[in-house]
């Protein structure tokens, strides 16, 4: 499972990359509007920190197909490896299935089901992005929905990929990775935290203190 950071802030970006364990950045309109910036702008200041190895996810605003389709032509321009969201309704589906033709990758957000996830994969999306957190919001189970559509599209032979949207803990990172997703977008506190535990801490702080009892020369 791959790991991609779910915010627009660069300095977050940047740190996230730096780590090493980067491989994409996701946004959406909410995600932009809290850095209070030009949506372009942000888009190409993140693009410029990542550099072409990884990619890039942005959304459209329009609710037609037609306008939909406008706004991708111009937002994979932003970027090398950018990939588009389009957001789960029937105007969506209409949009991926002619932006496939023409080559442009498509990411089906707003995924709350099964049946939505299938819908998207029929339609040409080359990720969906189901979104946990928000499912354990209303009382369901987020990971059990993530497990479902990992067996199914597994079954089906379905080669869509699933970015696990609205992670809020490590527990579902690990629920998501044992269900097989294949990529988990994060917050940045929710990523940088996943290095942390006090055994690492402590034995490193251990090693180094036993270390000042080697002859040394
Ligand atoms: O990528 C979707 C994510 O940003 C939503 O997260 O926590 O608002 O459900 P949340």
């Amino acid at each position: 499972m791959k790991f991609f950071i779910d915010t627009a802030n660069v300095e977050e970006i940047k740190q996230a990359y730096e780590m090493g364990i980067l491989s994409g950045v996701t946004t959406n309109p909410s995600i932009i509007a809290k850095e209070g910036k030009e949506f372009k702008a942000v888009m190409k200041q993140i693009s410029g920190i990542v550099g072409d190895e990884v990619f890039l996810f942005g959304e459209v605003i329009s609710l037609n197909a037609p306008e939909m389709i406008k706004e991708a032509r111009e937002l994979v321009k932003l970027h090398k490896k950018f990939i588009v969201k389009i957001p789960m309704c029937v105007e969506g589906l209409k949009a991926v299935r002619a932006l496939k033709k023409e080559g442009i990758t498509c990411c089906m957000t707003l995924c709350f089901s099964v049946p939505q996830a299938l819908l998207a994969a029929n339609a040409g999306a080359a990720y969906v992005a189901p979104f946990v957190g928000r499912v354990d919001d209303i009382g369901w189970e987020g990971t059990r929905l993530v497990a479902d559509i990992a067996e199914i599209f597994a079954v089906q032979n379905i080669k869509t990929e699933l970015v696990v949207a609205s992670t809020r803990n490590p527990v579902h990172i690990i629920e998501i990775a044992r269900a097989g997703a294949d990529i988990a977008t994060v917050p940045s506190k929710v990523l940088f935290g996943l290095i942390n535990h006090p055994l690492t801490k402590s034995g490193l702080e251990q090693f180094l203190k036993d270390w000042e009892s080697v002859p040394k020369n």
